[in-house]
């Protein structure tokens, strides 16, 4: 399928700057063919889209919400001559993206989704406990920082955001940590969270650093990188045409638990339950092509540790109307970021 070579060696942004991941085995599932019309919603450093192009003569539009990504990419949309378009803008839009664009339905949908090493890398995005910078983390640069939350959430919702988001079993430490230390001086670099977080966690021999599950939650909560999944998964479902590919890439078990069980809900198969026989279920809207998720071989992860946890499913869309479901069963019972902002 890939003609061309993987693509890989010279991506928009460079493989230098971000090394895509699960690349191959994500673009083989799209079933990539000349005159087809692909979405990658996480463009990034442009490694998928890159390799798409050269895999084939198709269209595709590149999505990123980080205004920075883009820029880098213009050297490639203009080596694409017209086959690629690069749109700022959510995932979650991704079908009124398409639509924007001309095409009412396309052939394969990807998304890579998390951080890229681009954003992790740059001090001044405020996303790494490494690097001391503003605390931000706003993929897009719009919205409230993670100092905004830091600064003014109650202290039972940090606790929540931190457990939930982060999966930290210190988080009511945490959280008394950071009420304890922003009523002395106001909390506004990474250093400074990096510093009290270490503070309330206790380490082990061979433990990863001790802010990085708060560093995780906060980036999630302030980008709500749960939701923007849910929404993706439901548009990718309204824009993919019969056939259709789609094929997810996420880093943690959170996200996968998403894409898993909207999969596992829009492939059941199953008739009505015995107790309520009379209950059709909806037709399937997708064929699950990953019984289980795909994950990195070793010597990709020997080359790219970012690959460890990572975790694939794909899936064929089926020739059935999209359903318009509620999508808050998929998320976590979490308050919204406007809430949480308002310290209740
Ligand atoms: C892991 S990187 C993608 C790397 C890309 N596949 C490559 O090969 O270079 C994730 C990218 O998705 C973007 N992103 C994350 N959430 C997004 C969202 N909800 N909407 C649009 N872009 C998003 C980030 O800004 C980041 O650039």
């Amino acid at each position: 399928m890939m003609a061309g070579g993987d693509g890989f060696a010279a991506v928009a942004g460079g493989s230098a700057l971000h090394i895509p991941v699960l690349g191959r085995p994500a673009l083989e599932f799209l079933n990539l063919r000349d005159g087809g019309v692909y979405i990658d919603g996480t463009f990034g450093a442009g490694g998928y889209s890159r390799a798409m192009l050269t895999a084939a003569d198709c269209k595709v539009i590149g999505i990123d919400r980080d205004a920075h990504a883009l820029a880098l990419g213009a050297e490639l949309a203009r080596a694409a001559k017209g086959r690629l378009t690069l749109v700022e803008d959510r995932f979650a839009n991704l079908d009124a993206v398409a639509r924007e664009h001309g095409f009412d339905a396309v052939d394969g949908v990807v998304v890579d989704i998390g951080v890229s090493s681009m954003q992790l890398d740059t001090a001044e995005r405020g996303f790494s406990f490494r690097l001391d910078g503003p605390l931000d983390m706003r993929m897009s640069g719009e919205g409230a920082s993670a100092a905004d939350v830091v600064a003014r959430a109650s202290e039972r919702d940090l606790a929540n955001i931190i457990f939930i988001l982060g999966e930290e079993r210190h988080s009511r430490g945490v959280a008394r940590a950071i009420v304890k230390a922003r009523a002395v001086a106001p909390i506004t670099t990474t250093a400074a969270l990096a510093g009290i977080v270490a503070t309330a966690v206790r380490m082990r021999p061979n433990d990863i650093h001790p802010a990085t599950r708060t560093f995780q939650a906060l980036r999630i909560f302030v980008n709500d990188e749960l939701g923007e999944l849910a929404a993706a998964l439901a548009a990718a479902e309204r824009i993919l045409k019969p056939g259709g590919r789609l094929a997810v890439v996420s880093f943690h078990s959170l996200e996968d638990r998403i894409v898993k069980s909207f999969l596992a809900d829009r492939s059941d198969t199953r008739a009505g339950s015995r107790h309520a026989p009379e209950r059709k279920r909806p037709e399937p809207t997708f064929r699950v092509l990953t019984k289980r998720p795909i994950i990195a071989h070793d010597d990709e992860v020997a080359r790219n540790p970012r690959a460890r946890s990572a975790k694939l499913r794909a899936a064929e869309r089926a020739d059935v109307p999209a359903r318009a479901g509620e999508l808050a069963g998929l998320l976590p019972r979490l308050p919204s970021l406007a809430d949480v902002l308002k310290g209740r």
